[in-house]
Formats: C-alpha cells, structure tokens, sequence
C-alpha cells in the first residue's frame, strides 16, 4: 500500500506544506488532489522560503513527478505567473517534472469577476472567499459546462470554447449582478497563449499514478484547505468547493482507498480561521493576538489576519474519523511558549447539553451555540525550537502533547517547534 495522504484538520494553514515536503523525500509522484491556487502552502528549506498556490510542495525535489491532479482548479496564468516565480528562484519547473492533470478544470478572469461579485451582492453573509474564482469554477464543473486543461491541447478549439464560456459569464455578471462584462477577445488571446505554454506539462493523471502504483512506486497526495472547509462534510456555507478530506483524494486523483496506507493530519497546536463563519473555541482577546503576531497568522494566499483560538479536540477527533486518520502532525507548538495556561477543548457545551462530537451536519447555527468546555494546563516558558527529541520538551509540553494525543485518540507522529525544514521532532519513525 504505497500510497499517502497528508490533510487539514482544522480550517487549513495547519502547515501541510513542511509535512508533505518531509514525505517527499519518500516518494516518487507528489499529487496535488484539491483546491487551486486559493490555497497557499509555504515550505522554508535549502535557504528559500516558497509561498506555493497550484504547484504541490514536493517541487523541491528535481528527481520526483509533481502532478496536479484532476481534482483540482487551475487558473492558467496563475499557474504560469507561479512557475515563472519558481524559475526565478532556480527550481525546475520543466514539463518533465511538473505535469498538469488533462482533467483538471481551468479558471478563467470571469470565474473570478464572479466570485467577487457574488461576494459583494452577498454583502454581510460574505463568505470571505479567496476572491480566486473557486466557487464558480466548481459550478460550472458541476453543470457540466466547464473548460478542462485537457482542451488545451488544441490551443485553436480551446480558444473558441473559451469564447463561448466567457460570453455566459458576462452575461451572468451583468444581468445578475450588474457588473461591467469583461473583454472577451483579452481572454481569449490570454488563454490561448496559456495554453501553448502549458500544453506540453498536459497528462492523464490517473493512468500516471495507476502505472507508477503498479511499478511500485510510492505517491504522496497533497490535500489543500482543511477538513472543516469540505464541501461536504466542513461547516457549510462557510466551506471551499472541493473536498480537501482524505477521500477527495481517492476522487481527485483516481485511486482506490485500498492503495493507501498512512493518512496523516497535520493539526496546528492551536486553532486559526481565515473568513467568515463559526469557530467555538476563538480568542478575540490579547492571547489570540499573541498567537498571531508570534505565529505570523497572516493569510499566505490573501494575507488577510487569521482569526486565532484555542486548540480544539471535538473538531480534531471528527477529522480523525472522516479521513481516517493513522498519524497526527502537530505544528507550530513553539507558538505557545511564554502563555502561561493553555486551554484544550474537550467538548460542546450546546443548549445544556454536552456534545463530544463536532456538529457539523446540524449547519453554522449549531456551532454558532457550541460553548466550548475546556480542560486547563500549565504553560512552558522554554524556548523549545532546539527541541528534536519528544522526551526533551519541557514537562508541561509533554503533558499538554500527550493530552491532545489522549483526546484525539491518534498517534503524533510529528511535532513541529520551528519554521525550518530541521525543526521537528519525529515522534515515532513513519
Ligand atoms: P474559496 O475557497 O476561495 O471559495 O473560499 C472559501 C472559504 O475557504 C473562505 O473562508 C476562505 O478563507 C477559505 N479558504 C480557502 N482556501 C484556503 C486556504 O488555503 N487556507 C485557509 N482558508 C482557505
């Protein structure tokens, strides 16, 4: 079973990109399965700090296959603008080693002149999306209208087909929501040099990964988002349109759930949310704004001000069920050094009534009544980003890690205490 599959388990920016840069190192294909250039992974190694969007975290790695898989949304010129970005800094970006999934669905200008629009007319109830175009992508993936990379093969018909999408759109942004049309002619002559650019990275993803399982090689799937931003099992409305859960890789990329053998869900040592919605155990007071400034919460895509709290055990326990979770990486424990008490979420006050399990199918109104119950530890003052072994943590840092582990009821595998490559402590061998 050579297959792994690094997730979210809280609302996204847990630090996956670190983690899947640290399996990379194992495997042959690195897959993205999820998302598109919404979300922002930053790995920092061999002196380069990357801020990567579309391209999967294992780039780093010249020897390997980065696929983007099928499952995913791409916007051409983003992806163009970060493979140039990466050139830029002397990574190989070359079709040989960066493949795009011919089944990957494209995001064009007026799927993000949507987005924006429908955020505006939504006015208060804004979902706080990335404004990247994510959720009328989807939609028109799911009305079976939309462009997929594949067409662009045929720089000439995909030109046309391109024309003929931007037309509706324009007609959608100016009969729904009163917005200007944008050229269509710019779009085309833009998609149609994209295309000659990103037609030769062009691959059937899924018979890439079915041929390289049955040579035995080892693929490592990159979830994007969190759990909690699934479409279909995160808290609605206030989710993504993609499945970022371990299943959405089973369907992003085309392999079947008996090939994989570790899901490991990266948890942050507390708990952030960028945009709108619900979040029980959130701290709009000077603790959270600690976390922020000293865990650098600024959004990596948006650089919007991540909403900070406490880390929280119901959600933690419901991402190890719904992905199947076989390992945890916990990140970013150095963030809480110097406080004083920790708190950890063990359950949902809801109504009078205690809930260990996280609401999510009851909608943001549950969640929104969820008072969080919370069991109290003592903090640690030490420095801990020197730190390599678990036994060499501060006492309180292994009562508070073993207690998480307890509540989660999943082995961490991996604590981060740094932003380097270097500073981690591998629990227990993978
Ligand atoms: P969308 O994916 O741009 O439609 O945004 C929907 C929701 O998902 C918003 O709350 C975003 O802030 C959130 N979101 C999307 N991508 C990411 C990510 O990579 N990290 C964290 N939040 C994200």
């Amino acid at each position: 079973m050579p297959t792994t599959i690094i997730i979210g388990t809280q609302w996204g920016d847990e630090g996956k990109g670190r983690i899947v840069d640290y399996y990379a190192a194992q495997s042959d294909i690195i897959a993205r399965y999820n998302g598109g250039d919404n979300a922002g992974h930053t790995v920092k190694a061999q002196g380069l700090s990357l801020a990567l969007h579309l391209v999967p975290s294992g780039i780093l790695y010249p020897d390997k296959i980065c696929l983007i898989g099928a499952g995913t949304v791409v916007n051409p010129l983003a992806l163009l603008e970060e493979m140039q970005t990466l050139r830029e800094k002397g990574i190989n970006v070359s079709a040989e080693h960066l493949k795009l999934a011919a089944g990957a669905h494209l995001i064009l200008p007026t799927h993000r002149a949507l987005d924006g629009a429908a955020e505006t007319h939504r006015g208060h109830e804004a979902l706080g999306t990335t404004n990247r175009g994510i959720g009328p992508v989807h939609a028109d993936k799911a009305a079976r209208i939309g462009l997929r990379a594949g067409q662009m093969r045929d720089p000439g018909a995909f030109a046309e087909a391109v024309g003929a999408l931007v037309e509706l759109h324009n007609a959608q942004l100016h009969s729904v929501y009163g917005k200007a049309p944008l050229d269509p002619a710019q779009v085309v002559a833009q998609m149609h040099a994209a295309a000659e650019l990103l037609a030769p990275h062009l691959v059937d993803g899924t018979a890439l990964i079915g041929e390289a399982l049955e040579r035995g090689q080892r693929v490592l799937c990159e979830g994007a988002q969190g759990t909690l931003l699934d479409l279909n099992l995160g808290t609605y409305p206030f989710v993504t349109s993609s499945s970022p859960i371990s299943g959405g890789a089973m369907v992003g990329l085309g392999i079947g759930p008996r090939e994989v053998e570790r899901v490991v869900g990266v948890a942050k040592a507390y708990t952030t949310r960028v945009g709108a919605g619900p979040f029980p155990t959130e701290l709009t007071d000077a603790t959270g704004e600690q976390m922020r400034q000293i865990g650098r919460e600024y959004g990596t895509t948006t650089g919007r001000p991540r909403r900070c709290g406490w880390v929280d055990t119901v959600i933690l326990r419901y991402a190890a069920q719904v992905n199947g979770l076989t390992d945890i990486a916990l990140t970013k424990l150095d963030v809480l050094s110097g406080l004083p008490t920790l708190r950890i979420a063990v359950a949902y006050d809801i109504h009078g009534e205690r809930h260990t399990r996280f609401p999510a199918e009851w909608g943001a109104a549950a969640l929104e009544a969820a008072t969080p119950i919370y069991e109290e530890l003592p903090g640690w003052e030490e420095d801990i980003t020197h730190v390599r072994r678990r036994t060499d943590l501060p006492a309180n840092a292994r009562a508070y890690t073993a207690r998480v582990e307890e509540l989660i009821g999943v082995p961490l595998t991996f604590i981060s205490v740094g932003p380097e490559r270097e500073a981690m402590i591998v629990a227990q061998q993978p």
